[in-house]
């Protein structure tokens, strides 16, 4: 192993493995740096758990390596890892109380009482729930539940802390105010993280680097600007933000015939009553207000594009100029060019 650097926090090399007889993960590689907060991003079944498990060590790869803190840990079980996960549906021991949830990683471990109790009392306050230590599972809230699980992960002192989407259950507020306590202890603690998401928003507000994940491969693995600014394939770029796709080619500031994908961003598309330089006429067809921006729809030389707008929208029926300021050009699914 070439990266014995001990900047890397974990390493994933040519990772395959076969479910149901279906190649699930195929041939993947991925580096964290220590104290990183890394998200695996991709629709529902393109692999992400699979990838997790084989990291924390449920599932050992049929080729490949893990490693971790810069040991080779492929074939070694969790609790010979210096990694802990969080399980999607938290998997809490319904008849136990919540101290007692926590401490049963290091009851297994056979540590000392006083131990056990000192490191349970500092995760239990680290998540904000020394007062309901002595509650079940089921008379706390989801987000409480999802905080102890999170304290079973924590008072494991891993170096590596390992979430399967671990907001799912939560309701839409409580999400971002939850993913925002996760990235702010992770950030204290310094801890290497994997977060599953199929969020891209979650995705993009919490990491530091995302790998966008497809039918058991990793398209691209970039900070969450590059991603959107320099989707490296057609697939990032239509699962990232929003897209206006058009088969062409893109020149004089507007789309004209060939045989490329273009790809425009809603935000990159300016409409307005004057003319301006490289600007083309245009006539509004719908108006959708979304909140904090509206979405326009255009048509300019028969082409339909939206536009995000947050000022002076017009009104349907509104004829004027668009002016798009920048285009992702894609030949073969891969990114050939930003104009
Ligand atoms: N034990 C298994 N046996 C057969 N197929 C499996 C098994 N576990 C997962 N799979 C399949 O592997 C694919 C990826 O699953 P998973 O990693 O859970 O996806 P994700 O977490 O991205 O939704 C899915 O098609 C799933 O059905
Ligand atoms: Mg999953």
């Amino acid at each position: 192993m070439a990266t014995s650097a001990d900047s890397v926090g974990l390493e994933l090399i040519g990772l395959n493995k076969i479910l149901g007889g279906r190649t699930i993960i195929e041939n993947l590689d991925l580096s964290v740096k220590k104290g990183e907060m890394v998200s695996l991003l991709g629709p529902s079944g393109c692999g992400k758990t699979t990838t997790l498990r084989m990291i924390a060590g449920f599932l050992i790869p049929d080729a490949g390596k893990v490693i971790l803190a810069g040991t080779d840990v492929t074939t070694l079980g969790p609790d010979k890892r210096p990694s802990a996960m969080v399980f999607q549906n938290y998997a809490l021991w319904p008849h136990m109380s919540v101290f007692k949830n926590v401490a049963y990683p290091l009851k297994i471990r056979k540590l000392a009482k006083d131990e056990i109790e000192r490191r349970v009392h500092d995760a239990l306050s680290l998540v904000n729930l020394m007062h309901h230590k002595d509650s079940r599972p089921s008379q706390i809230s989801g987000g409480e539940q999802q905080r102890v699980a999170l304290a079973r992960a924590l008072v494991q002192e891993p170096d590596i802390l390992l979430l399967d989407e671990p907001l799912s259950n939560l309701d839409a507020k409580l999400r971002v105010k939850v993913r925002e306590d996760i990235r702010d202890l992770q950030r204290r603690l310094g801890i290497t993280t994997v977060i599953v998401t199929h969020d891209q928003d979650e995705a993009l507000s919490i990491s530091d680097r995302i790998a966008v994940m497809n039918d058991g491969r990793i398209e691209q693995f970039s900070t969450p600007q590059a991603l959107y600014d320099q989707p490296a394939t057609e697939y990032v770029a239509n699962f990232i933000g929003s897209l206006n796709r058009f088969e062409g080619s893109f020149e004089d500031g507007r789309v004209q015939s060939g045989d490329n994908i273009v790809g425009i961003r809603p935000e990159d598309v300016y409409f307005s009553s004057h003319q301006q330089p490289g600007s083309h006429p245009a006539t509004v067809e719908l108006v959708v207000p979304r909140g904090h921006f509206f979405e326009v729809y255009l048509n300019s030389n028969d082409h339909k594009i939206r536009s995000f707008m947050s000022s002076e929208i017009p009104q349907v029926g509104a004829t004027g100029f668009v002016r798009i300021s920048k285009a992702l050009i894609y030949k073969d699914g891969k990114l050939v060019k930003v104009a």
